[in-house]
């Protein structure tokens, strides 16, 4: 079993769960993600690692209510357990001097993406940071990202159907001035629609651009197929060949989206929430 050793609301609704799991803790890598089952009527669920403490070992992950297993998970508490916790799974982020890079957020890859920010700062690279959050009440975990990032830019607002357009203003402005201004690399971990856009953005301007897929897993070790998705015209598993991949030559978006969707319940989609 793995206990819960704390829990901290972070928004409303966005939750971060700290776990013991020492084995996880003693491998994990940024970029990578674990799959969890609560008890024995759980279901399997993916979630990208947000920190970790070898010494301590603990897993930290972050996730918003939006169904049944990520409801459940928001009302556990220090000291209950669960049934499962298997990682680290994935690649890891790739991770160099690259130069400047720029990392675009939202959800729970605002917190989800301060490792692979960590690692590239080590690396000497200069970071900067877009956060997409519907609002200020919905905004989060400032305060690393504002530590490591040489610049750090807050897209607030949204255009009413998921599609944040201070995001892409924001993005369009620092492209505007490349390569005066240049940038390296752009680092992606926000929603598929968004990623999409970005990544056509940068395609033009040959700006390697890396986005983070995390389609419907169940196995998360490449045996069952579900997280198949078309990259470079060939099929890969985004559990074993991802999560992270090369934006400009995935080209099943359309495929991605809709599976995704596919699994969105009413309930979810009633708070307001995207499945895409
Ligand atoms: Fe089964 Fe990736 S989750 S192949």
């Amino acid at each position: 079993m793995y206990p819960i050793v704390d829990h901290e609301v972070l928004a409303p609704r966005v939750h971060r769960l700290r776990v013991q799991a020492p084995v996880v803790a003693e491998k994990a890598k940024p970029g990578q993600f674990v799959i969890l089952i609560i008890d024995e009527k759980g279901e399997r669920v993916p979630f990208t690692i947000s920190d970790w403490d070898r010494d301590a070992g603990t897993v930290d992950f972050v996730f918003i209510e939006v169904g049944k297993t990520t409801r459940q998970l928001a009302a556990l508490q220090p000291g209950d357990e669960l049934l499962s916790f298997i990682g680290p799974l994935g690649r890891p982020a790739e991770v160099d001097h690259y130069g400047h890079v720029v990392t675009v957020l939202s959800g729970y890859g605002i917190a989800a993406t301060v490792p692979i920010i960590r690692a590239l700062k080590e690396q000497g690279n200069t970071v900067t940071t877009i956060v997409q959050a519907p609002d200020r009440e919905r905004l989060f975990g400032q305060k690393p990202l504002e530590e490591l990032s040489d610049q750090l830019i807050l897209a607030l607002g949204t255009r009413g159907d998921g599609m944040m357009e201070s995001t892409t203003v924001a993005v369009r402005k620092l492209l505007d001035a490349h390569p005066r201004k240049r940038i390296d690399r752009v680092v992606a971990m926000c929603s598929l629609c968004l990623m999409r856009v970005l990544s056509e953005m940068t395609r033009p301007l040959g700006i390697k651009t890396m986005v983070h897929l995390t389609p419907v897993m169940v196995d998360g070790t490449g045996m069952c197929g579900a997280c198949r998705l078309s990259v470079g015209g060939t099929n890969r598993f985004a559990c074993v060949h991802g999560p992270e991949f090369d934006g400009h030559e995935v080209d099943g978006w359309e495929v991605l989206m809709a599976r995704r969707c596919t699994y969105a319940d009413e309930s979810i989609l009633q708070q307001g929430f995207q499945c895409r």
